[in-house]
């Protein structure tokens, strides 16, 4: 059994800025009610990248802060809920741009937990001696998902990779995780994707599977749109996430005292408040991100988690919480150390 590491990490934004401005002009919003109910100023939204490019440029500056070239790489996990394709999927099309020849690859989905969750397989691989070093990227192109004249979503989510690398280590950096899923609450936060429509359906299995029913009882196309009950997962977000690094930190017999910085997923600057309120952690622990990128699914940790690394504030031997929570509903935590 080996111990695990972090090596190093790496982030990718699109170019385009989108200001709350900008959307108080597309929908009835503005920049006041955003920042003040989500913390979020403005977002990065793609206009030439795709999730295959930033997740490479992502990608590669985690290999330079890792010191690796892609040929030292042998696993590949993509978390991403918006794919460039299906076929091939993103870790494929990642490992072709980087040459990672050696690397087997496959994506992950778990919405907003899914870098945390992609990290903890990782760890898991390496730890069984089954892969040695491991890039994890969580990417996203939610602004292809948005329905752009809906305000209570389009006003959340941006575009965005960030990328770690994980490796063997001496000495423990990868101490523990808790991860959980409910998916009896699977319904407040959802997408459908594609009709199921073949030439051997009746009408009514057509209906049966690609219509719900709306709030009044009537039959309409299941959305191909993000939908969210925005209070739901907010008041799931503020019970599950405490509860979840206290299950690690229980685990591991350290204290929220004893964590140095905390790396939620950046859905809302008042979650991020309120679990730090429920932890008694101080704010000034906590890594804020949203202000800049707004919600980035899978992306927001590990571009939280590559500003941190760069913010000079890391020290080694210091406790690092990452906290992931969303679609699923699903949910994780997982306590490294700097080593
Ligand atoms: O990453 C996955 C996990 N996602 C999350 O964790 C998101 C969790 N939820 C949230 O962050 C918050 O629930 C939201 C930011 C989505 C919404 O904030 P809220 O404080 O829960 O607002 P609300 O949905 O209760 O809406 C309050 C009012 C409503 O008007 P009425 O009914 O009080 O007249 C909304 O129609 O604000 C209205 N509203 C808006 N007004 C201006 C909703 N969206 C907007 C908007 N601009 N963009």
């Amino acid at each position: 059994m080996s111990e695990v590491k972090l090596l190093g990490t790496g982030a990718s934004v699109p170019e385009k800025i989108v200001t709350n401005h900008d959307l108080a002009r597309l929908v009835e919003t503005s920049d006041e009610w955003i920042r003040t109910r989500t913390g979020i100023c403005r977002r990065h939204i793609v206009t030439g990248e795709s999730l295959t490019s930033m997740s490479v440029d992502a990608a590669k500056k985690a290999l330079d802060a890792s010191g690796l070239s892609p040929l030292n790489l042998d696993m590949i996990i993509v978390a991403t809920l918006t794919p460039d394709e299906p076929l091939p999927n993103a870790s494929s099309a990642v490992q072709k741009a980087l040459g990672a020849v050696n690397a087997f690859c496959f994506d992950l989905s778990a919405a907003c937990s899914g870098f945390v969750y992609a990290l903890g397989c990782g760890a898991m691989y390496i730890k069984g001696g089954a892969a040695k070093h491991v890039l994890v990227i969580g990417a996203e192109i939610l602004s292809k998902i948005v329905n752009w004249e809906d305000r209570t979503t389009c006003i959340l989510f941006g575009d965005g990779a960030g990328a770690a690398v994980l490796g063997p280590s001496e000495e423990p950096g990868f101490l523990g995780m808790s991860m959980g899923t409910d998916g009896s609450r699977g319904h407040t936060l959802k997408m459908f994707e594609r009709d199921i429509d073949n030439p051997f359906m009746t009408d009514a299995q057509r209906a049966a599977a690609n219509m719900e029913a709306d709030a009044d009882g009537n039959l309409r196309p299941k959305s191909r749109y993000v939908y969210m009950d925005g209070s739901e997962v907010f008041k799931f977000a503020v019970k599950k996430v405490p509860e979840s690094i206290q299950q690690v930190l229980k685990e591991q017999q350290v204290t929220v005292e004893d964590v140095d910085h905390f790396v939620l997923h950046q859905a809302n600057y008042r979650i991020i408040e309120s679990v730090a309120k429920r932890l008694k952690a101080s704010m000034d622990k906590f890594i804020i991100t949203i202000d800049e990128y707004g919600n980035t699914s899978a992306a927001s940790v590990p571009l939280a988690l590559d500003e941190l690394m760069h913010s000079g504030k890391v020290k080694k031997g210091e406790l690092i919480m990452i906290s992931g929570f969303g679609g699923g509903l699903t949910w994780g935590s997982i306590l490294m150390r700097i080593v």
